[in-house]
């Protein structure tokens, strides 16, 4: 934070708590042992909100379970690679039900999940809309209720990526772009 010159950050989000496939199980009392050390940073007020994150697959879901009874500060958000190509009805709903946010990094399918952002599907209600792809990819995240990360290192696209509070897809359409396959 002092390199950034920021005295706190928003969002502060602990980084694979859950064990890549093929991994060794996850050490749990670590975990919580490091998500201890975010608590603090929470009430010392450095951070606004605490995040857990890749926490994917039914098995991680209990985790989840285990994690949130055990926090003192609940997380808000769980971020895992959420995206039309990757994305789990269950667990969004098992995390809404604790009221944490599903949400999705590399939304635009840059380093994971890859997917065709000139899929017809997409350039259809792209075009019914008056709006790129990506804007069409990021308002199904809005409308499904989910936050998402995007990363980019441009003023016009982070502008483009913000102007989709204007339109609302319909529920087909949320449909057909849940139906896209990588
Ligand atoms: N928790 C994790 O393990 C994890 C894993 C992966 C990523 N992340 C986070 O997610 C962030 C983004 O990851 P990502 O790069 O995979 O995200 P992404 O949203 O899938 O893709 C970002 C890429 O899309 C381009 N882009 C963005 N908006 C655009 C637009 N309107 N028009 C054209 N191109 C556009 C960007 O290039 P330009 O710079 O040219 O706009 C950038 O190359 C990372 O910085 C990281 O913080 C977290």
């Amino acid at each position: 934070m002092q390199q950034c010159g920021l005295d706190h950050v928003e969002l502060l989000g602990q980084h694979n708590p859950a064990p890549d496939p093929g991994k060794p199980p996850l050490d749990f009392d670590a975990s919580l042992k490091q998500y201890r050390h975010f608590e603090d940073l929470y009430k010392q007020g450095k951070a606004k909100a605490l995040a857990v994150g890749h926490i994917e697959g039914p098995e991680a879901m209990e985790l989840v379970q285990k994690l949130y009874d055990a926090a003192t500060v609940k997380p808000v958000a769980n971020q895992v690679a959420v995206s039309p190509v990757h994305y789990s009805e269950t667990e969004h709903a098992q995390l809404a039900k604790l009221g944490i946010s599903y949400m999705g990094f590399s939304a635009l399918g840059n380093l994971y999940n890859h997917y065709d952002l000139s899929h017809p599907t997409l350039t259809s209600i792209a075009s019914t809309y008056g709006k790129t792809t990506r804007q069409v990819v990021l308002r199904w995240f809005v409308d499904k209720k989910m936050g998402f990360v995007t990363g980019t290192s441009s003023a016009a696209h982070a502008s483009e990526n913000l102007d989709i509070f204007d339109f609302t897809l319909s529920a087909d359409e949320i449909k057909a772009i849940s139906a896209l396959e990588a």
